[in-house]
């Protein structure tokens, strides 16, 4: 059973992406073989800044690593570095019809809010259904908002083997459940678009004080909270801190006597920790970029390999080859 999953160079690495998305990806890869790659050709449907598209790659690449992916059994990989996949969406596209992806609420919100769309963000999901099928996959890890356009794939796949004779494996879904949902410093889910992030990597000093803003009520110390499992500091702790350590100050907080301050800075201590090692290990792999790039380089030879035996058959059962 192969396991494939495209991750956004979408900026800087925080607390919610790491829980929310690549924890249980690092745990599935220790389970099943797997694919996962960066997508920086989905990137330019809405990022036009080809530095930052480097830089965000590379960082993507970079935090994967330092959280403890093996490049050895995982095969990790840049998107753009199997340009197969712009083929196959263009066998795919012809099969797919402009109302499903009209459907798509990728596509569609952005018309309804009056945002100029282009080709690329239309055909987005016809490229994802490509960067799936192209690697005979069968399970394909993502958070709710991209089921639709796993679907989709289903969709085409069916289609391209009804029309021309078996030829892809359908996939399916599976949706990373909401369990470690992860709330910003406002209280809101931690998200980019919302301002409210605690990176994993960067400077202590910023990180330290971010932490500190998280918003808190203006309960005195010594006053009992009743709610203190729903305390922001509380519900992170639970995350970076032994299991112990934070049920002893979540008894605390509801008791009455434990200051919010004194939360907040337990709660740095204890999220320092947590990513220390792979804090130190991101900053060995940063002054080790020919590894890193290395280590991509035969990621996209192995995914490469399957990809082309793939598109060949598409090739050969549409009578292009
Ligand atoms: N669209 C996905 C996202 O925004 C990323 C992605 C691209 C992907 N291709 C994929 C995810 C293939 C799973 C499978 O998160």
């Amino acid at each position: 059973m192969r396991i494939l999953s495209g991750i956004q160079p979408s900026g800087a690495l925080h607390l919610g992406n790491y829980f929310g998305m690549m924890r249980p990806a690092l745990d599935l890869a220790q389970q099943h073989e797997a694919f996962y790659f960066i997508a920086d050709y989905h990137s330019m449907t809405s990022l036009f800044d080809p530095a930052e598209r480097r830089q965000n790659t590379l960082d993507v690449a970079l935090d994967f690593l330092a959280c403890g992916l093996d490049p050895k059994r995982t095969v990790f990989f840049r998107q753009s570095d199997v340009p197969e996949v712009c083929e196959l969406t263009w066998l795919l596209g012809t099969l797919t019809p402009m109302g499903l992806l009209e459907r798509c609420t990728s596509y569609k919100d952005k018309t309804a809010k009056g945002i100029p769309v282009n080709f690329g963000l239309f055909a987005y999901p016809v490229l994802m259904a490509s960067d799936i099928l192209i690697y005979d996959s069968n399970i394909v890890p993502v958070g709710q908002d991209q089921k639709q356009h796993v679907e989709v794939t289903r969709d085409i796949a069916i289609k391209f083997n009804e029309q021309y004779g078996e030829t892809f494996v359908i996939p399916a879904p599976q949706i990373r459940e909401a369990t470690a949902k992860v709330p910003g410093t406002d209280g809101e889910k931690m998200s980019k678009s919302y301002g409210n992030t605690i990176e994993i990597f960067g400077d202590e000093k910023a990180l330290r004080k971010k932490v500190m803003s998280f918003k808190m009520d203006s309960r005195t110390p010594e006053e009992p909270k009743p709610d203190a499992e729903q305390n922001l500091a509380i519900q992170i702790l639970k995350l970076v801190a032994p299991e112990a350590e934070a049920k002893a100050f979540e008894d605390k907080l509801r008791a009455g006597g434990l200051g919010y301050g004194d939360l907040k800075k337990a709660l740095f201590e204890h999220y320092w920790i947590y990513f220390a090692e792979a804090r130190k290990k991101r900053a060995e792999l940063a002054a080790n970029l020919d590894y890193v790039h290395q280590v991509l380089r035969e990621g996209a030879s192995k995914a490469r390999a399957k990809a082309a035996e793939v598109l060949k058959r598409a090739r050969k059962a549409s009578g292009v080859e």
